[in-house]
């Protein structure tokens, strides 16, 4: 597969069969699939699509700079790379070639705290890209507490708190292929070990998720969690204006509008699709970002239009990772980048501060569902 021409290649939704060429089937539809029936996993995708942008014209876009802050960090476009367990299901490289090619990109990188490298030795090869790690609380306090600490050593900018895996979805495909997560998972130190990294245990990851107590995670605890570090928090995994509400009340830094890639729940709706209730009900207090189905650069115009700060994606970064290596992801984040920068030409929006609600409207074709 090293020989596979990228500069050929000129969409996102190109690298999925690729990958599927090279990963083990299990994992390609571990990482492909939902959960039961994947209904809201075609909704994802289908949400984009039904939003239809209004162009503005004879506005001066011969300069396009699609450059913005998240979480007050640059960012080369709205966009950060979404938390992902197990990015060697892909790639040998794993997140060392993933956080690398962010940050070629100048995009930011949220390491799993399942990832197959530890968070060390990402930041490590990836010293100046914008970093921050995924927290899945764990079964001991002390552990969360430890996981917590040595992403602020390590240099992470921020703390992500998943918040939408009290345990896992019901995963249909992964049932009945047997797959499971063996690892290695580098943030978990090998038993017997004292070491806190390196190398990293090989166990059952959905096992191990299964013991984290994130069931018994509550709003009480943020407090807590905030403060081990002097981290920014974020919670991903808010579907409602209700918890959207809460959550600026707790005084979080921003929330990350997303049904987890459609793999938690099923029959919810799309994070597009709630996007503007959640937007609404925190009234600017805290960043909204929203992931879940983003394959082209103008979904990227339609999530600025709905009041999204920026989006995360997912998938598509696994399969550029298994197709292409880093070099993969740089095609795959290079394609994205001048698919938006066209968009905001065409949109009359030089800069994404200027794409507003009013740019997008919601078109209900039955036929593009
Ligand atoms: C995920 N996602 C995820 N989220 C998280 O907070 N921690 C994690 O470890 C993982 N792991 C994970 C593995 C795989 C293989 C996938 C596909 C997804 C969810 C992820 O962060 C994101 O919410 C969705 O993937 C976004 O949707 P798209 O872009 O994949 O459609
Ligand atoms: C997943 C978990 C690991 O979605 O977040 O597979």
């Amino acid at each position: 597969m090293s020989e596979i021409d990228l500069s050929a290649i000129h969409s996102l939704a190109e690298f999925e069969p690729l990958a599927r060429l090279v990963m083990d089937p299990g994992a390609f539809d571990y990482v492909a699939g939902g959960s039961w029936d994947e209904v809201s996993l075609a909704e994802n995708e289908g949400a984009w699509r039904r939003r239809r942008l209004r162009p503005r014209v004879l506005v001066d876009v011969s300069r396009i700079d699609p450059g913005t802050t998240m979480l007050g960090q640059a960012t080369a476009m709205p966009l950060a790379i979404a938390p992902m367990a197990a990015h060697g299901l892909a790639h040998p490289d794993a997140e060392v070639a993933t956080a690398r090619a962010a940050a070629a990109a100048g995009v930011p990188f949220i390491l799993s705290t399942m990832s197959t490298c530890s968070m060390e030795e990402v930041a490590h090869a990836s010293p100046d890209g914008v970093r921050w790690f995924q927290l899945y609380s764990q079964a001991e306090p002390a552990r969360t507490r430890e996981l917590v600490q040595r992403a602020e050593a390590a240099g992470y900018g921020a703390i992500v708190l998943t918040v939408d895996l009290p345990l896992l979805g019901y995963r249909e495909r992964d049932r009945r292929s047997g797959f499971e997560l063996t690892g290695p998972h580098g943030n978990f130190a090998a038993p017997g070990s004292s070491a806190t990294h390196g190398g990293g245990i090989h166990a059952d990851g959905f096992a191990q998720l299964k013991q984290q107590l994130v069931t018994g995670l509550s709003w009480d605890d943020l407090a807590t969690i905030r403060s081990w570090s002097s981290l920014p928090l974020v919670l991903k995994g808010i579907m409602t204006a209700e918890d959207a509400q809460l959550a600026a009340e707790h005084g979080v830094d921003a929330i990350v509008a997303s049904n987890h890639g459609a793999r938690q729940l099923d029959r919810v709706q799309a994070p597009t699709d709630v996007l503007e209730s959640i937007v609404a009900a925190v009234d600017g207090r805290v960043e909204v970002w929203v992931d879940g189905g983003v394959r082209r650069g103008h979904d990227i115009a339609i999530a600025r239009a709905l009041g999204a700060r920026g989006v995360l994606l997912g998938r598509p970064i696994l399969w550029a990772l298994a197709a292409g290596g880093g070099a993969g992801i740089e095609r795959a984040l290079a394609i994205v980048r001048e698919e938006f920068e066209i968009a905001m030409a065409l949109l009359g929006t030089p800069t994404p501060d200027d794409i507003g609600p009013s740019h997008v409207v919601l078109e209900a074709l039955r036929s593009e569902r």
